[in-house]
């Protein structure tokens, strides 16, 4: 064996040409058409009626019954694809990140180059080294409470309180996803950049403008000028941070501009954002789960386990980031294969959270979650799981399940649109087509 090579998996298969065009077409080309940047409505709501993930999910399953569980080298012309069909070898990977299997994979470098081409998830493993600790200080991803929670709640607060009293609605009984994403925002901007952000609409518009020309990626041009004004907006708050916002939690350095970070941290917020409109659709259908993620929020603790529970069930759902995709630093080699250095791995969460073998699979079920917001063993990963795992996934639930409960401890809430079978959960939920009623509790009792 070669010093360079590695022997982690005993078995590669190989997919013929025909199912490699099938996971082509079934599964790559519906997930990055949704939008990987910035999500597309009509891309959303097409995958919502042709029920475009489970039919990917199946795919895979039809994969991996034909060929066994290892992993399927996909023989793609000059970028071979690996894909991971075990739970076991999910972990495998995500643990042994970034080396052999790095983050900075091509399609990442030719998205993310529009927005923050010096993000951490493209840097080299040096640079990453360097990156990484920043984030994982600012965003307290160890604690499981970050340091500014009670900073947060208020923000939280104010914003989802003015939201449900209506003001500058014109329904005010109702919360669609227009009028949450605004306030959603304003609540993005004050916790990241602080309080000067707060109207500081012109800074998201410029990265949703940079975001829709990274949802092409190897096609755009990246358009350096916005990419230049941007920065230059968020200059403003770095150069003078605010004391209990994120960014003043970052480290003064020479070296690094933090506007490539601090991007990562404005657009993934969105994800947060869909989770929680997601949660509180799939409350409002569950009256079992609605109580006692009522009893949580009226109990005004920061920490609140059930509700976190319940987000990390729209999450393992419906995945924020569908495909986890890595990068094969050094060869590596099987019993009889090599996968070369160069190749994709690809771990498509949806094939695993919905693993019909289990017997939750589309049904909500927070009980799984216990303590824990990665089980990598048995493929749930909505942060990802490992060395490279989301360095927010502590901060997202803390703040997600503190707006849950805002909404909730106010209203009641109904669901007038989509109807969701509780039973077999839809393979995509449209969160742009969610309506919920708002049904003032405190002047119901
Ligand atoms: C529902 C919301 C979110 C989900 C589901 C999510 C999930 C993920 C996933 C799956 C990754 C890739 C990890 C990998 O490749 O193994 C990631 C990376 C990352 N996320 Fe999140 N994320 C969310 C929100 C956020 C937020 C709000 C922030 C910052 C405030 C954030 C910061 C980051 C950063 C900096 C990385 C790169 C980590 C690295 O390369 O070391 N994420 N996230």
């Amino acid at each position: 064996m070669n010093a360079r090579s590695h022997a982690i998996f005993p078995r590669v298969n190989r997919a013929g040409w025909i199912d490699t065009l099938r996971v082509m077409t079934r599964v790559i080309v519906p997930t990055v058409a949704k939008g990987t940047i910035i999500r597309r409505q009509t891309m959303e709501r097409l995958a919502e009626r042709q029920s475009l993930h489970i039919r990917a999910v199946k795919e895979m399953q039809r994969l991996k019954d034909k060929y066994g569980p290892s992993p399927l080298l996909l023989p793609i012309p000059f970028r071979p694809q690996l894909l991971i069909l075990d739970p076991a070898d999910l972990a495998t990977v995500l643990r042994s990140s970034p080396e052999p299997f790095a983050a900075a994979t091509a399609e990442k470098h030719a998205a993310l180059a529009h927005f923050e081409p010096e993000n951490v998830l493209i840097s080299s493993t040096a640079r990453r080294a360097e990156l990484r600790p920043a984030h994982e200080h600012a965003l307290a991803t160890a604690d499981r409470l970050h340091p500014y929670s009670i900073h947060f709640k208020r923000i939280v607060d104010t914003e989802f309180l003015q939201l449900i009293s209506g003001i500058g609605s014109n329904r005010p009984n109702e919360l669609d996803w227009l009028s949450f994403s605004q306030a959603w925002l304003r609540v993005v901007r004050r916790v990241v950049l602080g309080e000067r952000a707060r109207n500081d609409v012109t800074l998201t518009e410029t990265l949703n403008e940079l975001r829709e020309r990274a949802n092409w990626p190897f096609t755009a041009r990246v358009d350096r000028r916005k990419l230049a004004l941007f920065h230059q907006q968020l200059a403003g708050y770095l150069g003078e941070p605010d004391k209990h916002s994120l960014v003043g939690r970052l480290p003064t350095s020479d070296q690094i501009a933090w506007e490539d970070q601090v991007a990562q941290w404005l657009f993934a917020f969105d994800a947060a954002g869909i989770a929680v409109m997601r949660t509180l659709a799939l409350l409002a259908s569950h009256a079992s789960y609605w109580a006692p993620a009522v009893e949580e929020a009226m109990g005004g603790r920061l920490d609140r386990p059930f509700t976190r529970s319940c987000l990390l069930e729209a999450l393992r759902l419906w995945p924020a980031t569908p495909a986890i995709l890595r990068h094969v630093t050094t060869e590596i080699r099987s019993a009889d294969r090599i996968v070369p250095s160069g190749a994709g791995v690809v771990i498509f969460a949806p094939f695993f959270h919905r693993n019909p073998a289990l017997l939750y699979a589309n049904r909500m079920e927070p009980s799984i979650w216990g303590e824990n917001d990665a089980l990598p063993d048995a493929g749930l990963v909505p942060f990802s799981a490992g060395p490279v795992i989301c360095p927010a996934h502590n901060l997202v639930p803390t703040i997600a399940s503190l707006a849950v409960g805002t909404v909730l401890s106010e209203s009641g809430l109904a669901l007038i649109d989509p109807v969701l079978p509780v039973d077999n959960l839809p393979g995509t939920l449209d969160h742009f087509a969610i309506r919920l009623r708002l049904s003032a509790r405190r002047r119901e009792k």
